[in-house]
C-alpha cells in the first residue's frame, strides 16, 4: 500500500537560490502526523486509516485496557451465584473469600476503566486535531479560484461538525466492537452456569437490537434536518451580524426578524420530532430486557424449586442480562453513526481532494534581487476554465525598473485582474507574466509575494491591535519601523488620535475605522514590508484627495527606485503617475502620459468623466471626518474634471 502524501510542498522543499527570507515567521503548531490516503478508490474509512494509525499504541492500550476491564467485571455475577451456592447455602466457602475477591476486581475494573477512557477521549481528540490541521493546512494550500466559488459557511461547517462525526466513529465504534464481544463472554458464562436458561435469558436481545436500530433509524433523518437548520439558524444570525449596516439602513429589521424566527419555528419543529421519537422508544428498549428477567424468574424459579438450579444462579442472570442491555443497544447505533460518519468523510475528502491550482513548480526557485522589472507577454485570461470570454486577451506591458504606471479602465475592464495575475492569485491561460526575465511560474509563491505588494481595494483588518495590523507581514517589525510606514501612509495623526493610539484594537474587519482609515493603514501594512514592486488597487479610493496627494508625495520620496502599478480613477492620482495605460476591451488600447492620451485618445477622456461622476456621487457619501479636511480640494478637482469633460467631446 502507498504511503499517503502530505504536503508535498515541504516534503520536497523548492531549490533555495540565494538568500531568500521570509518575511512572515514560520508556523510552530505541532504538524498533523498523518494525512488522508489520496486513493479516491479506497473506502471512506480506509482513507482514513493513515490517521488511525498514527495513534494506534494509545488506542490500541485503551481497547485492551476497556476489553481487560470488562473481562473482570463479567466475572462479578458469576462469583455471586458461587458465594451464594457455596457460602450463604452451604456453607463450603467463607462468605470473606467472595467479597475480597468482587472488591478486588472492582477496583482493577474501576482503574482500568480509568485509563481505558482517558486514553480513548485522548485518541479521539488527537484525531480530531489532525481532521482539523489536514483540512486548515489544505485550505491554506488552495487558490483563489476555489476560493470564489466554495461559502465559508461550508467549510466551516466541515471544519467542526463534520470532523467530530468522523472521529466518533472512528474511536466508538472499536470500543462499542469491544463491548460487544464482551456479550459473547457473559453468555459463554451464562451458558456454564445453564444452557437452557442461557437460551430463555438472551431470547429478548435480538428485539432489544432490532429496537435500537428502529430507533435511530427513525431519528437519524430528524437528526439531519436538526443539523441543516440550525446551519439556517446559523447563516441568519451570521448574516444579520456581518451586514448589519445594510439591515439597519434599509430599516429591514422586521424582515429579518422574521426570517429568523422562521428558521427558529423550523429548528423547534425538529427538536419536538425528536423528542417525540426518544419517547417512544426508550420505554421500550429500556423494559424489553425486563421481559428476559420475568422469563429467568419463571422458568428459572421453576428449575430452582425442582432443585436443579442453584437460587445464586437467578441473580447472576439477572446480573448479565442487565450488563448486555447496553451493548446490544448501541450496536444498533453503531450502524447510524457509521452512516453518518460516511456521508461527513465524503463532504470531508470533497474539500480535500481538490487540488490547489496555482502551487510551487518542484524546481522552482526564489525571487531575489528583484528591481522591478515587469513585462506581461500576450497574456490571456479568463477566470472560468472553459469560458471563451476572455477578461484578458493577448494583453501586453512592460514596466521599466522604478517606473510609476497608472492603469485606468472602466468598472469591470480588468484592472484587478492584472494586479491578481501579477501576485499569481490565478495563473494566466496563455502567455506569460515576467519580473526580471523570470516567468513568475518558475518562482516560489512565497518569494513572488514578498516582492509583489499588493493593497487590495478591499482592505481586510483583523480584529488586533492597529499596530499588529500594519506589522502583520512582518510581526518582528520595530516600532520605529511601523509608525514610518503609518507615516508614509498618512495615518500616523488618525492613529495618534485613536484612544489608546496604535493599541487600539480594531473591530471586526475594521469596522471601527472610516473606510479611508481602514485603507491608509492597509497601505502602511505593505509599506511596512517595504516590496520593490507595488500595486495600488483603487487603495485610496475612500481617502481624501488632499490626504491622498499627501500619500503618494510620501511615497514618491521614499520609495526611490520602486516599480509602482496605480489602479486609480481619480485625475489626481493618476497625473502623478509616469505613465499612464487605458485598458478597454481585454486589452491596452493607449499608452502615453495624461496629457498625451487626453489628447490622443476620446475614450480616455470618457472613462474619466465617468469615473469623476462615482467620484461625486462617493464625495456625497463620504463620511464627515473624510469630508472636513477635503473641502479645500474639491472645487479645484471639480473644475479640472469639467475640463477633461470639454477637452473628451469629439
Ligand atoms: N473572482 C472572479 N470570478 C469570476 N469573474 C470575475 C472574478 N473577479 C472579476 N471577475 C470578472 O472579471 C471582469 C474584470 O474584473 P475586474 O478585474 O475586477 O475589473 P476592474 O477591477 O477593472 O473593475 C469583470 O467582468 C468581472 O465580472
Ligand atoms: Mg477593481
Amino acid at each position: 500500500m502507498k504511503a499517503p502524501t502530505l504536503r508535498p510542498h515541504r516534503t520536497a522543499p523548492p531549490e533555495r537560490g540565494t538568500d531568500f527570507v521570509p518575511i512572515t515567521e514560520v508556523a510552530r503548531n505541532e504538524a498533523p502526523r498523518a494525512g488522508i490516503d489520496p486513493d479516491t478508490s479506497l473506502s471512506w474509512l480506509r482513507r482514513a486509516m493513515p490517521v488511525m494509525r498514527a495513534h494506534q499504541g494509545i488506542f490500541l492500550t485503551s481497547l485492551i485496557l476497556s476489553f481487560v476491564g470488562l473481562v473482570l467485571t463479567v466475572q462479578i455475577p458469576n462469583l455471586l451465584n458461587h458465594a451464594i451456592n457455596n457460602s450463604i447455602e452451604h456453607h463450603t466457602v467463607p462468605l470473606s473469600h467472595y467479597v475480597w475477591w468482587i472488591v478486588g476486581l472492582g477496583l482493577v475494573g474501576a482503574v482500568s476503566g480509568y485509563f481505558a477512557r482517558l486514553f480513548l477521549f485522548e485518541t479521539a481528540y488527537d484525531i480530531e486535531y489532525d481532521l482539523r490541521n489536514i483540512i486548515y493546512e489544505h485550505l491554506t494550500r488552495m487558490s483563489f479560484s476555489f476560493y470564489d466559488r466554495v461559502q465559508s459557511g461550508q467549510l466551516i461547517s466541515r471544519a467542526n461538525s463534520d470532523i467530530r462525526s468522523v472521529q466518533m466513529y472512528m474511536t466508538f465504534a472499536p470500543l462499542i466492537l469491544v463491548q460487544c464481544s464482551i456479550a459473547i463472554v457473559a453468555f459463554i458464562f451464562m451458558l456454564s452456569i445453564n444452557v437452557v436458561l442461557a437460551f430463555i435469558a438472551m431470547a429478548t436481545m435480538p428485539f432489544v437490537y432490532l429496537t435500537g436500530v428502529k430507533m435511530r433509524k427513525s431519528m437519524f433523518p430528524v437528526s439531519w434536518i436538526i443539523q441543516a437548520r440550525l446551519a439556517e439558524v446559523a447563516t441568519i444570525v451570521d448574516e444579520n451580524v456581518n451586514g448589519v449596516r445594510v439591515v439597519k439602513s434599509f430599516a429591514a429589521e422586521q424582515q429579518q426578524l422574521r426570517a429568523l424566527s422562521g428558521a427558529a419555528e423550523r429548528v423547534q419543529w425538529g427538536y419536538i420530532k425528536d423528542a417525540d421519537l426518544r419517547a417512544r422508544f426508550t420505554p421500550l428498549v429500556q423494559n424489553l430486557p425486563q421481559v428476559g428477567l420475568a422469563l429467568v424468574l419463571l422458568f428459572g424459579g421453576y428449575m430452582v424449586i425442582h432443585g436443579t438450579l442453584g437460587i445464586g444462579a437467578i441473580l447472576a442472570f439477572n446480573a448479565y442480562l442487565l450488563m448486555l442491555q447496553a451493548p446490544f443497544m448501541m450496536l444498533g447505533m453503531l450502524i447510524m453513526m457509521g452512516q453518518r460518519a460516511a456521508a461527513s468523510a465524503d463532504r470531508i475528502y470533497e474539500i480535500l481532494d481538490e487540488q490547489p491550482t496555482v502551487t510551487d513548480k518542484v524546481d522552482a526557485v526564489d525571487l531575489v534581487g528583484c528591481t522591478g522589472d515587469v513585462r506581461f507577454n500576450h497574456v490571456d485570461f479568463a477566470y472560468n476554465q472553459n469560458a471563451e470570454r476572455l477578461v484578458l486577451a493577448d494583453f501586453d506591458l512592460h514596466i521599466s525598473p522604478g517606473e510609476t504606471v497608472a492603469l485606468v479602465g472602466r468598472t469591470g475592464a480588468g484592472k484587478s485582474t492584472v494586479a491578481r495575475l501579477l501576485t499569481r492569485f490565478y495563473d494566466v491561460k496563455h502567455g506569460s507574466i515576467e519580473i526580471g526575465d523570470r516567468d513568475i511560474r518558475d518562482l516560489t509563491l512565497a518569494s513572488l509575494r514578498a516582492n509583489v505588494g499588493v493593497v487590495l481595494d478591499e482592505p481586510f483588518l483583523f480584529s488586533v491591535s492597529v499596530r499588529d495590523n500594519i506589522a502583520y507581514g512582518k510581526p518582528s517589525a520595530s516600532f520605529e519601523d511601523i509608525e514610518a510606514a503609518a507615516r508614509a501612509a498618512g495615518a500616523h495623526e488618525f492613529i495618534s488620535r485613536l484612544v489608546d493610539g496604535y493599541d487600539t484594537v480594531v473591530g471586526e474587519r475594521g469596522y471601527t475605522l472610516s473606510g479611508g482609515q481602514r485603507q491608509r493603514i492597509a497601505i502602511a501594512r505593505t509599506l511596512l514590508v517595504n516590496p520593490p514592486i507595488m500595486v495600488l488597487d483603487d487603495a485610496t479610493s475612500a481617502i481624501d484627495v488632499q490626504v491622498e496627494q499627501e500619500i503618494h508625495a510620501g511615497l514618491r520620496v521614499q520609495m526611490q527606485g520602486r516599480t509602482t502599478l496605480i489602479i486609480a480613477h481619480r485625475l489626481s492620482t493618476i497625473s502623478l503617475a509616469d505613465r499612464v495605460i487605458l485598458l478597454d476591451q481585454q486589452k491596452i488600447v493607449a499608452d502615453g502620459t495624461h496629457a498625451e492620451l487626453l489628447k490622443t485618445t476620446p475614450l480616455y477622456a470618457e472613462v474619466l468623466a465617468q469615473a469623476a461622476e462615482f467620484e461625486q456621487e462617493a464625495d456625497a457619501a463620504a463620511s464627515d471626518e473624510e469630508r472636513t479636511s477635503r473641502d479645500g480640494n474639491g472645487n479645484g478637482l471639480r473644475d479640472l474634471l469639467d475640463s477633461v469633460r470639454g477637452g473628451g467631446q469629439r
